[in-house]
């Protein structure tokens, strides 16, 4: 994808998670303990993830996920555990290192491979699942649709994402610059508004085959995210809109 925005802000990206935050990154998503603020995310984090596994089906013997943006890679190791076999891909080296590193054995046929790259790579093939947590909200509205459109060019059965929900509370949040505390800042989470993604994902032509599933925002005081289900259908009166 060659839109300016877009190469922009992933290259703050690739910057961001891979030097300025990757140790914060690190102890986030280890076992230890961390302050207030880090548990009250890591937990909502715990909870997104667990939401996004749960639209997975239980049994993926057989059925290839791409980890889009996998970060220490927490979901691909859920998702080989059941039998995936998995890409898990980051623009990030030092956070796919670590995560290289924390793999544990996989019991049964599953497996993970790690890449560092552009999760929109076409060499990377084609999946049943495409799951990305966390790893679109950083980018404008638009960028964000045409990456899942892109996503979804490549996925069979269905493309699983988060947004960040564009309410009200979040706005004042963000206003009051207490989202995060300054020196954990990302580059600005980009907030959309259901209605709006609803409308862009519906407009957008390589979508058409595809209708919307489950939605599920997690709303924790330092965490707030909305997992969002998209599936190939064969259906053509399935609507993304409401
Ligand atoms: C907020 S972290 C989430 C990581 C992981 N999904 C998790 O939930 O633990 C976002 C990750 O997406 C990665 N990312 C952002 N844009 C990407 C892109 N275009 N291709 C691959 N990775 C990307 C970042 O490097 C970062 O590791």
């Amino acid at each position: 994808m060659e839109n300016a925005t877009y190469l922009a802000r992933r290259r703050q990206l690739e910057v961001y998670f891979d030097r300025t935050a990757s140790d914060a990154w690190a102890k986030l998503t280890a076992e230890g303990p961390v302050s207030r603020i880090r548990a009250s995310v890591r937990a909502g984090r715990d909870q997104m993830r667990a939401t996004l596994l749960s639209y997975l089906p239980d049994d993926l013997r057989g059925q290839r996920v791409l980890d889009a943006g996998c970060g220490t890679g927490a979901l691909a190791v859920e998702a080989a555990r059941r039998g995936a076999e998995v890409v898990a891909i980051d623009l990030s080296a030092t956070l796919v290192s670590l995560a290289k590193e924390r793999l544990p054995a996989i019991d049964g046929p599953g497996s993970v491979e790690f890449r560092v790259s552009d999760m929109l790579d076409p060499s990377l093939g084609r999946f049943d699942f495409v799951v990305a947590m966390d790893s679109l909200i950083h980018y404008r509205a638009h960028d964000k649709v045409e990456m899942v459109a892109r996503l979804a060019e490549r996925a069979n059965r269905g493309v699983i994402f988060t947004f960040a929900p564009r309410t009200f509370l979040l706005t004042l949040m963000k206003l009051a610059g207490s989202v995060f505390p300054r020196g954990d800042r990302s580059p600005d989470i980009e907030p959309v508004r259901e209605a709006t993604l609803r409308k862009l994902l519906a407009a957008h032509p390589s979508l058409a085959g595809f209708g919307a599933g489950r939605t599920k925002r997690i709303d924790s005081t330092f965490y707030k995210s909305q997992a969002f289900e998209l599936k190939r259908t064969e259906d053509p009166s399935r609507q993304l809109t409401p």
